[in-house]
């Protein structure tokens, strides 16, 4: 039972390297953290003298970490907040009153591509979900939400789906299973992506070179993922009631120029072919209403540069 969800109400007795959002148990009258032993007062909350947030943040600052750490990214963030305010002082007020992004971002984790920078975008201009290979499975609730929140709450008009050159993660995809500690999450999370590689196992084992092997898959995952965005509720209907929005768009950053570009169309075509192949078996949907622009028969089946 979390009684504190807020940073100032943490028990400042507790904050040392990291951020500990405690839990208590009203039972022991105890704070959950091992780090704390305080009684907690009949509320729940601990009874010894918090401190503010930011004398809370900055207490972690200290120690052998001064040129990195936590210290580093408060004193950039700091600096970041003074120059927006410098450039436009309401800049965060007008921020406050809420967002109406135009963009709904999909993209992977890796630590390499920041989504609105790549992209020269702003706060405020786009709703970003991201995780280990910009997957969109159906059975997955948080993507599923932010596809509900984000085109039917926020009218996003625009989904990207970004996948992105040496994705670790569609690269781990195709090694059976992950050894190594504490991994099975991300093996469970791989079989997806492994579903993909699958299904379209004989044109991948048909390109010889590994590396663009590699780039073909992660070029179809996209593709795949942009049909799993295209077939979920909220974006099904919400087409069919706003003449075609929001559009859906498979790109791929290169992580070795910093250029997006959009995924090769005769790729598009393969899986778009390959799914309507199972059409009536498997979807309620035509999955070439996903990239309605893609002119199917101006490309040569089986064609890869
Ligand atoms: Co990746």
């Amino acid at each position: 039972m979390f009684l504190r969800s807020t940073l100032s109400s943490l028990c400042s007795h507790t904050v040392r390297s990291s951020l500990v959002f405690h839990t208590t148990t009203p039972s022991a009258g105890l704070h959950a953290s091992a780090r704390c032993n305080h009684a907690v007062s009949a509320s729940g909350l601990c009874a010894m003298p918090a401190k503010t947030a930011k004398e809370a943040i900055y207490d972690q600052s200290k120690g052998p970490e001064e040129s990195g750490g936590l210290a580093k990214v408060l004193k950039n963030n700091e600096a970041w907040s003074e120059q927006k305010k410098a450039a436009d002082p309401s800049y965060f007020k007008d921020m406050e009153k809420g967002q109406k992004p135009t963009y709904l971002y999909l993209g992977c984790a890796d630590s390499r591509v920041p989504a609105e920078s790549l992209m020269g975008l702003q706060p405020g201009d786009m709703f970003v979900h991201r995780n280990i290979a910009n997957m969109c499975p159906s059975w997955d609730v948080s993507v599923n939400a932010i596809l509900q929140f984000g085109v039917g709450v926020l009218g996003c008009k625009h989904i990207l789906v970004c996948g992105h050159t040496n994705c670790g993660g569609v690269h781990a995809s195709t090694i059976p299973t992950l050894e190594g500690k504490n991994l099975s999450a991300v093996n469970t999370w791989l079989r997806t992506i492994r579903d993909v590689n699958r299904a379209h196992a004989d044109f991948l084992m048909s390109i010889p070179d590994e590396k663009e092997r590699l780039l073909a898959l992660i070029e179809i995952n996209v593709v795949e993922q942009c049909i799993n965005v295209a077939l979920t509720d909220v974006v099904k209907s919400t087409r069919e009631e706003k003449g075609g929005y929001p559009h859906i768009h498979g790109l791929l950053y290169d992580i070795g120029n910093g250029l997006v570009r959009p995924v090769r169309p005769e790729l598009k075509k393969r899986v778009i072919d390959a799914h309507q192949e199972h059409a009536h078996r498997i979807f309620s949907v035509d999955p070439s209403s996903v990239f309605p622009n893609l002119k199917q028969n101006n490309i040569k089946k089986n064609e890869i540069k």
